[in-house]
């Protein structure tokens, strides 16, 4: 797919992974529609590129007037929205115990119910077009699920689900459907306490601009899934062929994984676990 002259209409513009794809879409020539909740971020980030090349329109994706909204704004814009990228996401990390009822009703609504209702909302809009596509950008843990990142694993294992089954569902149609998961990457979507858990687990962490460039190639070349980094896309698809070794993996860094997600005191080395799992 060419993305020169296309409208790109993009959740979570103004987040970590967000900003440096509106970067990397307006040096392709793309027009982007930036979506995310603050407005004030979104003008800061609009008025960063050439005038025009992009759009700012503050929306709570898990708003059913917000959303209405949006789709009523991108139905004026010219071409209208061929390529939808969802790259928002709420952050959860912490064991699930402690965690509430209203973290997970939030959590699932940003993570998966938004994209669903998005989806289905642009849908006839981008079935209009010649060549369009939906995608998502997942995560290692939508493929191995990760203690501390239960509820979070979940969303995003929903979010694969959907895009999988979207793309049967359409398979040979206009609109393709692609899931792309980056590994760790150091944006505000980490907190202190992850930061730090990645640090003791030895866990890589890209900085955002290579895993834009990655995941726009992606979009380019129309990969259909596809897992960033080496050795989370061998992991991830261990999980699927041999989920046992992978639960083995990750039974010896639980002391460690419990002690950053609860604070709970821990007798596990601080040093990197390059032996192990680094995810
Ligand atoms: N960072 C990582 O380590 C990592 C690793 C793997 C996968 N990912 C995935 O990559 C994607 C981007 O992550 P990131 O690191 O760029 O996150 P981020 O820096 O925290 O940015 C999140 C973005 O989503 C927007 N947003 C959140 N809730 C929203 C809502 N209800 N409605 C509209 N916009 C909303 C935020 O803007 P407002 O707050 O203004 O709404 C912000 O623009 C996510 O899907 C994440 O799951 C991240």
């Amino acid at each position: 797919m060419d993305l020169q002259g296309r409208t790109v209409l993009l959740t979570g513009a103004t987040g970590g992974i967000g900003a440096a794809l509106v970067a990397t879409l307006v040096a392709r020539g793309a027009h982007v529609l930036a979506v995310a909740r603050h407005a004030e971020r979104l003008t800061t980030l609009a008025r960063s590129h050439p005038a025009g090349a992009v759009t700012p329109f503050a929306a709570d994706l898990t708003d059913a007037v917000d959303r209405a909204a949006l789709l009523t704004h991108a139905r004026t814009l010219l071409p209208a929205p061929s390529v939808l990228v969802l790259a928002h996401a709420r952050p959860s990390f912490g064991l699930f115990a402690a965690q509430t009822d209203a973290e997970f009703e939030a959590l699932v609504r940003t993570n998966l119910v938004a994209p669903m209702q998005l989806i289905r909302c642009l849908l006839p809009m981008l079935q209009a077009q010649s060549q369009a596509a939906v995608v998502a950008v997942g995560s290692t843990f939508g493929s191995l699920a990760f203690p501390g990142f239960s509820a979070y694993s979940a969303s995003k294992f929903g979010l694969r689900g959907l895009i999988e089954g979207l793309g049967r569902e359409h398979a040979g149609g206009a609109v393709r459907f692609q899931y792309l998961a980056p590994r760790a990457t150091r944006t505000p979507f980490n907190t202190p306490a992850v930061d730090a858990l990645n640090q003791a687990l030895g866990t890589h962490v890209d900085a955002p601009e290579p895993v834009a460039e990655a995941l726009v190639r992606a979009i380019e070349r129309g990969t259909r899934r596809r897992q960033l980094g080496w050795p989370e896309a061998l992991f991830a698809r261990l999980n699927g062929l041999l989920p046992a070794l992978i639960d083995r993996s990750l039974a010896k860094q639980l002391p460690l994984i419990r002690h950053h997600a609860g604070g709970t005191p821990s007798n596990a080395s601080q040093e990197p676990r390059h032996d192990l799992l680094p995810l």
